[in-house]
């Protein structure tokens, strides 16, 4: 699929849940959601139906996403069957990883083969603080795991924020030399309930490589992070930096909620239901979707403000 703008769109990220074993400050309320009825929730059958009518104009990469998908129970079966859908080259996961003690060898064995962990602070309190209820231990724990479990490619995402994790950019850095990881810092960006953090928590991606003169430049690898690495890593690091250079120009992706919305950018609230519907209505309201995909996701800096109209464990992301 082509857009209006020319950008290929070959990109499906599929949330399937918006439920989380945790509650990071930036992502979602204290409360959780006032948790939807059963009936307004894709089923695992419309979810492969929806995947299948992805495959079929033209979608390659698929990445489950949440809330967190690992509190999904039949997460393996979603991923078994998605990846077994024809045109279906890439599947991966992105998850807060202190499930993977226990799921990443059967996520490796359902054919998940890369998968994206969020951490952002190496701080048992800090974490505490910003998950409002993790275990550090858990999530490194989860790491080890997939480390362990082989996948072809694990990346770490970090948010930064500023006051918070902005003096640990060095040691999260240095993961990317004692484990084979990449680690990206990701621009916070204003969602519908940021919560407490506002604009003075924004910390450019240039900061980055203020504080790291001695990263250098490394091919890149097409997503949506600019790629340096440091001397003796064995992964690289990532700037995502969606504030303060947007990638926009080179969008490829959609993004269907857990609740059956297709969203055509993460920051507007356009949305077109697949919910109930078959394979053929899905199609058609995916070429709707993308037809309707905008230039860009607008100003978020100015008003410090998204216009997802919603929170992002109810995108995935
Ligand atoms: P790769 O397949 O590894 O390239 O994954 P990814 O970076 O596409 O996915 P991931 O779930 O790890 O997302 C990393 C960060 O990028 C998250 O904070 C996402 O919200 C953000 N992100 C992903 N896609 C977009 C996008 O289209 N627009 C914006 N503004 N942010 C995005
Ligand atoms: N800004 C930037 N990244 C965010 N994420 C969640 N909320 C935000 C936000 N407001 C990240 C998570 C996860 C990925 C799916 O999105 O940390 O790694
Ligand atoms: Fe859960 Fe991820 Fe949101 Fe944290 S960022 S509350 S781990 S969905």
């Amino acid at each position: 699929m082509i857009d209006q703008y020319g950008r290929t769109i070959s990109y499906l990220r599929l949330s399937v849940t918006e439920l989380c074993n945790l509650r990071c400050r930036y992502c979602m309320p204290e409360d959780g959601i006032c948790k939807k009825d059963h009936s307004e929730m894709l089923t695992e059958d419309e979810m492969i139906c929806a995947v299948k009518a992805a495959a079929f104009l033209g979608i390659h990469k698929l990445r489950i996403t949440g809330g967190e998908p690992l509190v999904k129970k039949n997460i393996l079966s979603i991923c078994e069957r998605a990846a077994a859908v024809p045109g279906i080259e890439d599947v991966c996961i992105t998850t807060n990883g202190t499930l993977l003690p226990g799921l990443a060898e059967g996520l490796k064995a359902a054919g998940v083969k890369r998968i994206n962990i969020s951490l952002d602070t190496l701080d048992e309190e800090k974490y505490r603080y910003i998950t409002r209820r993790g275990h550090f231990d858990e999530a490194l724990a989860g790491i080890e795991a997939a480390v362990a479990a082989g996948f072809d490619k694990i990346k770490i995402n970090a948010v930064l924020i500023g006051g918070f994790n902005d003096d640990e950019i060095p040691r999260m850095a240095e993961l990317t030399v004692k484990y084979p990881v990449d680690v990206r810092f990701i621009e916070l960006m204003p969602m519908y309930d940021s919560g407490e953090f506002g604009p003075s928590a924004y910390v450019p991606g240039q900061k980055v490589l203020d504080i790291l003169p001695q990263l250098s430049e490394t091919p890149q690898d097409g997503g949506v992070a600019r790629l340096y690495h440091l001397p003796g890593a064995q992964g690289n690091i990532g700037l995502i930096n969606p504030l303060s250079r947007h990638f926009c120009g080179s969008c490829n992706r959609i993004r269907i909620t857990a609740d059956g919305q297709i969203k055509p950018c993460l920051h507007r609230e356009a949305e077109y239901s697949i919910k109930g519907m078959d394979e053929e209505q899905m199609i058609a309201q995916i070429k709707k979707a993308v037809a309707a995909k905008p230039e860009w996701h607008g100003d978020l800096s100015s008003e410090h403000r998204s216009h997802a109209g919603r929170n992002m464990n109810q995108i995935g992301g």
